[in-house]
């Protein structure tokens, strides 16, 4: 599943990370509203655009179930003051950053939701073993975006350039494809979360049904056409029983209308596979967890609000069963995407006429042991030093589910994956992560009066 146990849907803290560039970033509210008509036809969405400048994004939520306020705020801007493509000092940038170094078997790959917690790794990686990588992200307020910003700047300082733009934005989609004849597209771009779903359901069919269409749209046409690696989700699996949870197991009863444009996304794959000859990798990930993570996610609002000293919600399913997750580290999710792209096959259709059947795949990358949330939290007690409050809550009927677990084989058998990151190891690095990346500049945090209350700190 992709979100995580109590959510916490209100703004995160702006705690100002100590990096200076991030300083010099101007910080913005946006609000916008956003009309679709139905999900069946996928029509207009209308998109209004205020903006009122505001330095500060200064609420912070508990992780109650209880505080679902001021999410209205948040309905999502997509794309803001990138310089206007087409100019020829963008052109070189885009260039610069397909360009391949690892010779002959390098690939350019042109990532979607590069300054994304995923997207962000994955690019970064593709770079350091030498490939052409080109980002593309909308830079929306789902979540804070000052830490997509920093994301940015990090692959920036590697040389990697991520293009601010909507996937939806098909002028431009083809603009990137007729300056790089990208090999790959890694398409990570998508409105995530389960629960916020109820507020804004029009994203997700913005972003994971007709932004995915668009994706493919643009590889269809492009020459050469590159192969599709993306990002469906374990959440497909549903209200299925059957454990651990195979490729081949049934995903018709999606709980959540999340899991439902990922399932969508998973037939629209088989059409354009099946018409136009892309070679496409369904890849259903399994809660994803690490440094640079989501704010919207139980590891990172855990350890926000245990640090602040405030009282985190547990869920619980009927009869007090626990709700448990099969946690999976970021590398070994990179590793896996990346055997993906290293496994796919040609597509089959560039030209405009498909040659002949092209590959079509689906796998689990998950970590295959399932931890209950009581434990993650203890785990993250004893990496913070700081003793949880906790309070146990019923599970709503949201969207999300009881237990996932993955069952891997295929993949490894596939693609060679093996996740070695057990979720000790994991969360390590993920606090040592947040609490750099959160620090007061003093460093104050590493004091012990320093920790768990303070304001400024978080
Ligand atoms: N993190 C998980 O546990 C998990 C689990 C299952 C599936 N997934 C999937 O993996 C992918 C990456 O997830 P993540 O955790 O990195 O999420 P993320 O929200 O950090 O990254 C997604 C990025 O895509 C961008 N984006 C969204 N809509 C866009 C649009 N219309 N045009 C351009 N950019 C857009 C966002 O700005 C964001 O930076 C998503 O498709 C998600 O559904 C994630
Ligand atoms: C896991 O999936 C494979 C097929 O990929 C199957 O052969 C195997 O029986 C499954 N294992 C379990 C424990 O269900």
């Amino acid at each position: 599943m992709d979100v995580d146990i109590p959510s916490s849907p209100g703004k995160f803290k702006s705690e100002k990370p100590h990096h200076h560039y991030l300083r010099l970033l101007l910080r913005w509210h946006y609000s916008s509203l956003h009309k679709f008509l139905c999900w069946t036809i996928v029509a207009a969405i209308v998109l209004f655009v205020l903006f009122l400048a505001s330095p500060n994004l200064s609420s912070s939520s508990p992780a109650s179930l209880h505080s679902s306020s001021i999410t209205e705020r948040r309905s999502l801007r997509t794309s803001s003051s990138s310089p206007a493509w087409g100019d020829p000092a963008w052109e070189k940038r885009v260039r610069d950053s397909a360009r391949i170094r690892r010779r002959p078997f390098g690939i350019s790959v042109l990532v979607t939701g590069a300054a994304g917690f995923i997207g962000s790794h994955a690019t970064n990686a593709l770079k350091r073993r030498g490939d052409g990588v080109v980002g593309l992200d909308n830079f929306n307020d789902y979540y804070d975006p000052s830490l997509k910003r920093a994301r940015q700047a990090l692959l920036s300082h590697s040389g990697v350039f991520v293009v601010e733009g909507d996937i939806n934005d098909g002028p431009l989609l083809r603009k990137l494809f007729d300056l790089v004849a990208f090999t790959h597209v890694l398409h990570l771009a998508a409105q995530a979360g389960v629960r916020y779903a109820m507020k804004n359901p029009g994203s997700y069919i913005h972003s994971n049904v007709a932004g995915l269409v668009s994706v493919l749209e643009a590889a269809r046409s492009a020459n050469p056409q590159p192969a599709i690696v993306w990002a469906s989700s374990s959440s497909v699996y549903g209200l299925n029983t059957e454990v651990p949870f195979s490729e081949s197991h049934r995903t018709d009863s999606p709980a959540s209308l999340y899991a439902a444009t990922k399932k969508a996304g998973e037939e629209i794959a088989h059409v354009y596979n099946h018409i136009y000859g892309l070679s496409i990798t369904s890849l259903r990930f399994f809660t994803v967890y690490g440094p640079w993570g989501r704010p919207d996610m139980a590891c990172f609002f855990f350890t926000r609000d245990i640090l602040a000293g405030k009282t985190i919600s547990i869920f619980q399913g009927p009869d007090d069963a626990t709700v448990a997750r099969d946690f999976t580290y970021i590398d070994d999710i990179v590793q896996g995407s990346l055997a993906s792209l290293d496994t796919a096959q040609k597509s089959t259709g560039s030209g405009g006429t498909k040659q002949g059947p092209a590959q079509l795949r689906v796998f689990n990358l998950g970590n295959t042991s399932p931890v209950s949330v009581v434990e993650l939290v203890s785990i993250l007690e004893r990496h913070l030093k700081v003793k949880a409050k906790r309070k146990f809550v019923k599970m709503p009927r949201n969207g999300d589910v009881l237990f996932t677990h993955a069952n891997v084989s295929l993949a490894k058998k596939e693609l060679g994956y093996h996740p070695n990151t057990n979720l000790q190891t994991g969360l390590k690095r993920f606090v040592k992560w947040y609490l750099e990346y959160y620090a007061p500049p003093s460093g104050s945090y590493l004091t012990k009066k320093g920790r768990g209350g303070g304001s400024s700190s978080s």
